[in-house]
């Protein structure tokens, strides 16, 4: 059990910034996520995390220790990638010993050791029940589906029970219905095993349903830390704020306007009224968040849109206009009447639930 910190972590690959200026504390037996779009260093964070590539400049620490220079296989961390290969030869059961016959183990907590054949298959025993591969254990990997030839591929990785578990995309393989299947077991998983879960996805919904914290990284610098909660209702900038939501956030650009004392929005001919204490000044450009849940199809609303599309999902509908030249999406229960392409309608954001950003900077003003 450990948690892991970066410092000041830089990673280069000659002119490439993979991971820059990382600082990021991941608490002992946390389930953390990071999170972001393709090539913004999360693998290479991990990587760091295994060994299998050094910082430029920083240090890894896992639990007191700073790992820098220290040998993958002497950090007792186990790593479970996107394309994992079993071995086609071998039975479940000797696919998921096989780590036990390379590495010495610690048991309880004591010196590592090579492990009995017994010992080895009780410990195989319980790690394939842990994860229902409890009938499979015969079977060679060809005669599996491929979500339980993920299961043993995790199965491989945590016989040796790791203080680290380490995961790149472990279900980018999967179909979307065993990747909701996957997901739940791999959260139960964690849950049980009582250890420190690093696990990388630019997949923001996995993020989301997964996390205790998520991590987002953009161009290999640290966006915002945080719960699930905590980055949805209160993202730290414009990237974050249209990366986590689906459908995301609809931002308009909107310029500030003053009203005697207090501030308002200016988007096309309309104001939006701005929170007393927004840090803002004449005439500086924003723009103004809000999320598809928190707009309201209001015949006084102070917002006018045309309809360009309605996506019907069943248990919802996404109302698609258009406002001052700006699209947005509007989400309204499936029970509201359908509404005609090219109709024209008002909209009222909910009080108190609009985030404006700085334009220039993205940064959360409020
Ligand atoms: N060995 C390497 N040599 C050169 N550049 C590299 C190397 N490994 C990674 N990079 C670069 O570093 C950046 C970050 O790569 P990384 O693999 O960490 O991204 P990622 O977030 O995991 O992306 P993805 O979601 O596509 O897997 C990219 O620009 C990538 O091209
Ligand atoms: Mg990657």
């Amino acid at each position: 059990m450990a948690g892991i910190s970066f410092h000041e972590v830089t990673k280069r690959f000659g002119d490439v910034v993979a991971v820059d200026d990382l600082t990021l504390d991941i608490e002992d037996r946390e389930l953390l996520v990071l999170l972001g779009p393709s090539g913004c260093g999360k693998s290479t964070a991990l990587r760091m995390i295994a060994g299998l590539d050094e910082p430029t400049s920083g240090t890894v620490s896992i639990g007191e220790e700073v790992v820098n220079g220290v040998d993958p296989g002497d950090r007792d961390i186990a790593m479970v990638f996107q394309s994992y290969a079993l071995y086609p030869h071998m039975t479940v059961f000797k696919n998921i010993e096989a780590p036990l016959l390379s590495r010495h183990v610690s048991v309880d907590g004591g010196t590592p050791r090579r492990l009995d054949a017994a010992e080895r298959r009780s410990r195989v025993v319980e790690t394939a029940a842990t994860l229902d591969l409890g009938d499979y254990l015969d079977r060679k990997p060809a005669a599996l589906s491929g979500g339980q030839r993920q299961r043993v591929a995790l199965a491989r990785a945590i016989v040796r029970r790791p203080r680290v578990f380490l995961m790149d995309e472990p279900l980018s393989n999967l179909d979307a219905k065993l990747r909701t299947q996957t997901r739940l077991e791999l959260v139960e998983l964690w849950r049980r095993l009582e250890t420190t879960f690093v696990y990388v996805t630019h997949d923001q919904v996995e993020a989301m349903t997964m996390a205790s914290r998520i991590a987002i990284l953009v161009e290999g610098r640290l966006q915002q830390v945080g719960r699930p909660q905590e980055v949805y209702q209160r993202p730290a900038n414009l990237f974050v704020a249209r990366f986590i939501g689906s459908p995301p956030m609809n931002t308009l650009d909107a310029t500030v306007g003053q009203v005697g004392e207090g501030y308002v929005a200016r988007v096309g001919d309309v104001a939006l009224p701005l929170p007393p204490d927004v840090p803002v000044s004449a005439d500086q450009r924003i723009v103004v968040g809000v999320r598809p849940e928190h707009l309201r199809i209001d015949a006084d609303g102070p917002l006018d849109a045309v309809v360009r599309n309605v996506e019907m999902l069943g248990h919802e509908q996404h109302v698609i206009c258009e406002v001052a030249n700006q699209l947005l999406i509007v989400r309204a229960s499936s029970d509201v009447p359908i509404v005609e392409v090219g109709t024209s309608m008002r909209l009222r954001p909910d009080p108190g639930q609009l985030h404006i950003f700085e334009a220039e900077s993205g940064g959360r003003l409020a």
